[in-house]
């Protein structure tokens, strides 16, 4: 196994193929162990600081979970509990954060955050979402992929959207990164940015893989064995419905873009939470109220047999756990 005893994960390209990889295996074997009522108490007695600037269900809940199967106590800091780069600057939060825990997870804002906390911090520290990156959910995506297709060398992996957000950015690299045949199918005003294309070549260059930006559908989702959408708006840009909503609703995942791909077997991921019409399903008095507009996909295709979204969030808490185990334990 790779040594990644003490290393952060800020984003995908800190690990190299070896080490992704090996991550999505050990988190296939820890899944494997959970359902066998196996214990993996990898990290007994270690406490575990889970940041939050940003709202969170699957990740602020499967860091939990991971942590207490394998023995480590979490705790939630919430964005008003502490003093981080407010009263007090990051780098001395951090220090002080990895004088009393051993590992550090942070969602927010900025990137530049996680890293002064990976920087002073002195323990191992995972990013749990920034605006350039979301790494933990790109795990969760190749392990279910993996999952279904057995494989993910030369998977078409197709990201319909917003193509500048930290999904997509994740996406991009880390498919890169292993080999699939990547493509971000968006409007050019969304497109990613350029260094971060460069990036995705580069590594796609070196594992065999493909890299594609396009903002033509027929050619983006032909073959697709992975449609994946996020999103129109992320959180901290609450301005820009309209406007997305304008640009982004010729890349809406329907049944018909399913078709387009000449796949029966294609699958849909999303890392959620999503926008779907509930409305269809449960009457317009129910949601109409919670305002869960149909956007990035159709109810028609979330709900269809093509779509392993619940899987994939499931696959959050097993990969968090594999790299926390990495990182922090000493596995064999
Ligand atoms: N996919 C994801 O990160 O979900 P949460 O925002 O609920 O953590
Ligand atoms: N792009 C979304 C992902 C949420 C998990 C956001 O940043 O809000």
């Amino acid at each position: 196994a790779p040594k990644l005893y003490g290393k952060s994960f800020l984003c995908e390209k800190d690990f190299s193929k070896e080490e992704f990889v090996y991550l999505i295996d050990l988190a296939m074997q820890l899944k494997d162990e959970k359902k066998h009522g196996i214990p993996h108490r990898h990290l007994e007695g270690k406490n575990i600081a889970l940041l939050f600037e940003k709202p969170s269900t699957r990740t602020r809940c499967a860091f939990t979970v991971a942590c207490i199967d394998l023995g480590a106590h979490p705790e939630y800091l919430g964005k008003d509990d502490i003093q981080l780069g407010k009263k007090e600057s990051i780098e001395d939060t951090a220090k002080v954060l990895g004088r009393m825990f051993d590992g550090i997870e942070f969602r927010g804002f900025e990137h530049k955050k996680v890293e002064i906390l990976a920087e002073h911090s002195g323990v191992p520290v995972w990013n749990g979402l920034t605006e350039l990156w979301h790494p933990t959910q790109t795990l969760a995506d190749f392990l279910t992929v993996k999952e279904n297709f057995g494989r993910l060398e030369g998977i078409k992996f197709v990201y319909v959207g917003d193509g500048r957000n930290n999904v997509a950015n994740s996406l991009l690299v880390g498919g890169a990164l292993v080999g699939m045949d990547v493509r971000i199918c968006a409007p050019e005003s969304l497109f990613p940015a350029p260094e971060i294309v460069e990036l995705a070549r580069g590594l796609a260059e070196k594992s065999g893989g493909h890299v594609t930006v396009t903002s033509n559908v027929d050619e983006g989702v032909a073959g697709a064995d992975v449609i994946y959408t996020d999103v129109w708006v992320s959180m901290g840009e609450e301005d820009k419905f309209a406007e997305r909503i304008a640009l982004l609703t010729p890349y809406k995942v329907t049944m018909d873009m399913v078709r387009k791909t000449g796949n029966n077997e294609m699958i849909f991921l999303h890392c959620l939470p999503a926008f779907h019409d509930l409305e269809t399903t449960y009457g317009k008095d129910m949601y109409a109220k919670h305002e869960i507009p149909e956007m990035e996909v159709t109810d028609e295709v979330f709900r269809s047999e093509h779509s392993k979204v619940f899987d994939q969030a499931e696959n959050r808490m097993h990969t968090i756990k594999a790299v926390m185990a990495a990182t922090l334990g000493h596995l064999e």
